[in-house]
């Protein structure tokens, strides 16, 4: 059976006291979710301390970005190992405002994927198509090559550290989401080139990112290929990031 997982992709919001009250208030009710759910934080970097400390082992946390080396001169990098040492079990990788601000290709990506699970950490790697890709028929092309080429050096044997979560870009933070049908159809050939990639696919957890709300989560959730959610703006408000966790259809298994 495959990981049902909802991250909370804080991006750059938050502060100390948001990391206290919120992760704190997520925390009480964690043990209230059902078993096979792993709910992961994940804060700017400089918070993952309060964060941690907030989440009493109940909760997983994650790191927004990794640089490509491991130490070093790099000024303002923090790296794969440092993360792990911090306490983080997550990564995520490729984000699309990590591909359309900061400029990161594939073959970054696919670099940064490989020192994430080099060093004991989960990636959990973004892939999504612009409206223009969509709107001329080749989203599904375009994540095909992002997740061949994003996982084009996963070492033999480390597949189980890797999450792919679907977010398509138009989606992000405009509250148009994909409709339930749609999304599955995208994890359905994403499952597909995994296999064709010769990975355990029927065991990867499949996330899908963008505008997920508590209203929409719940038809989202009970399609067959996606495992959870990446969740941005609703998982900085804890009732709402909550309901999203309590989505998952009951008893269902993958
Ligand atoms: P929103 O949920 O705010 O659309 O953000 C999605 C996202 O980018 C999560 O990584």
């Amino acid at each position: 059976m495959r990981r049902k997982i909802v991250a909370g992709n804080w991006k750059m919001n938050g502060s100390k006291d948001l990391s206290e009250k919120l992760v704190g208030s997520i925390r009480s009710e964690a043990g209230t979710l059902d078993k096979g759910v792993e709910v992961v934080i994940i804060p700017p970097a400089i918070y993952i301390g309060d964060v941690l400390v907030q989440a009493e082992n109940a909760l997983s946390v994650g790191v927004q970005n990794v640089g490509r080396w491991q130490s070093g001169a790099y000024t303002g990098e923090i790296s794969a190992g440092m993360a792990r040492d911090a306490g983080c079990r997550y990564v995520l990788v490729g984000h699309s405002e990590r591909r359309q601000i900061f400029g990161e290709t594939d073959e970054l990506v696919a670099e940064k994927v490989s020192l994430v699970v080099s060093s004991g950490l989960t990636a959990i790697v973004c892939v999504g198509e612009t409206l223009e890709e969509r709107e001329s028929g080749q989203a599904e092309a375009v994540v095909a090559a992002q997740v061949r080429a994003g996982l084009a050096s996963v070492p033999a044997g480390k597949w189980h550290d890797i999450v792919v979560a679907y977010e398509p870009v138009w989606a992000i933070g405009t509250g148009k989401t994909a409709t339930s049908d749609d999304a599955q159809a995208m994890h359905a050939a994403v499952r597909k080139v995994l296999k064709d990639m010769g990975a355990p696919s029927e065991s990867i957890s499949l996330l899908y990112g963008g505008s997920v709300k508590a209203d929409n989560a719940a038809a989202l959730f009970s399609e067959p290929d996606i495992d959870g959610g990446l969740i941005g703006g609703a998982s900085l408000v804890a009732k709402e990031f909550m309901c999203i966790c309590r989505s998952f259809p009951v008893g269902a298994e993958n």
